[in-house]
């Protein structure tokens, strides 16, 4: 899958831009508030129907305009689809998928798998378990159908099952939810399971590349501890002390992946710099498992490519972006070392104060 063609209007700054890309890189470069960043929050926008930076669609749409309007052709093994999605600041929203009229913005996920990497991406590594539970269930959504279906059954339970916490008086109350809860909780602890520890030795190879120094372990957590006892006995002995902080504190939704070096957090050990090389190790395995395992493309959106790095880390990683063989959208100030590390096979973008043009 890759983004072949692009239009937008009234994003952010951008009031107005045709783009075809190249189907593997594309640098995007110009000087600082010139709009890079809003090119590539328009292209996570049109793959999760949602911005990177914001919350509100009214931050979004350009100043002066009502809506803005997206409008993609998305190449997959199949051939060519058309879509289009338009966002106003009051709420409304349009968006059509191979010319039939769509409701949910969640349809929008299957057909671009888009990996972010931000400088902010190291919180990937040294935020809460939340931000690893979405890396890994990304690499689990594209990988198991039976996955998203049976995750959103569970959230919807765990949420019945928190609201009934509040008011009964005796555990024997929650067990209507706990039966279900506890089967879809081992399945899909398995799926999670099971991706991990294929995924696992596609990171290690970048890794030894990126971080030759280090030896990093690596385990999943799946949010019980499982060698001590079943989830079903941790909801019942959890049953006091849940009820008081007034959620349930054992099951998948306290998922966790955990990396460490001798020991220790790779968030205690290792530089900005080295975080962040880790997340695109992570990142890159991820790319390189969808294309595979699952024959599919995906599509890395790289905001500030160079900030950390060092020129050696740059080139090591240039040279795993090319192998991966994922769309790849590069956000640069400069294009002084581009060439040298990408081989001429990009296409280069220029922005200026939201104006874009391919070189
Ligand atoms: N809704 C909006 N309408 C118009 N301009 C905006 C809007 N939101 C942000 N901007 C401006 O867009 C410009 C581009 O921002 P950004 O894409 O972050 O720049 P870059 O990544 O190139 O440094 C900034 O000058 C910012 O002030
Ligand atoms: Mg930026």
């Amino acid at each position: 899958m890759s983004l072949s063609r692009l239009i937008i209007h009234q994003f952010r700054n951008i009031s107005s831009a045709t783009l075809d890309f190249n189907p593997k890189i594309n640098v995007v470069v110009g000087p600082n508030g010139s709009g890079k960043t809003a090119l590539l929050e328009a292209i996570y926008f049109l793959g999760l129907g949602r911005s990177f930076r914001t919350h509100l669609t009214s931050r979004v749409v350009e100043h002066q305009s009502k809506s803005f309007t997206l409008f993609s052709e998305i190449q997959n093994n199949n051939g060519s689809i058309p879509i289009g999605l338009q966002k106003s600041k009051s709420g409304e929203t349009l968006l059509k998928i191979n010319g039939g009229y769509c409701k949910k913005l969640a349809n929008l996920t299957q057909y671009l798998p888009l990996q972010l990497i931000t400088p902010e991406g190291y919180t990937l590594l040294s935020g809460s378990p939340k931000n690893r539970r979405a890396f890994l269930d990304w690499g689990v959504f594209y990988h198991d159908p039976i996955f998203y279906p049976n995750w959103s059954r569970i959230k919807r339970l765990l949420k019945q099952r928190n609201a009934a916490l509040k008011q009964c008086k005796t555990y024997n109350e929650l067990q209507i939810w706990d039966n279900e809860l506890c089967l879809l909780s081992e399945e899909i602890s398995q799926q999670r399971q099971a991706y991990f520890e294929l995924l696992m030795p596609l990171v290690k190879q970048t890794l030894a590349d990126f971080l030759p120094d280090f030896s990093i372990t690596s385990q999943f957590f799946c949010g019980w501890d499982k060698n001590n006892k079943s989830l079903q006995n941790y909801l019942v002995d959890n049953f006091d002390r849940d009820k008081q902080i007034g959620y349930t504190s054992a099951g998948p939704q306290k998922a966790d992946l955990r990396f460490k070096i001798n020991g220790i957090p790779v968030s205690d050990v290792l530089s900005r710099g080295q975080l962040k090389l880790f997340v695109y190790a992570l990142r890159l395995a991820q790319g390189l498992f969808l294309n595979s395992f699952d024959n599919k493309q995906c599509v890395f959106l790289i905001d500030d490519f160079s900030s950390e790095l060092d020129q050696n880390k740059q080139q090591i990683l240039a040279k795993h972006i090319i192998d991966s063989n994922a769309q790849i959208f590069i956000s640069v100030i400069a294009t002084e070392n581009i060439d040298k590390l990408f081989g001429q096979e990009q296409t280069v973008f220029h922005v200026e104060h939201g104006k874009i043009k391919a070189e």
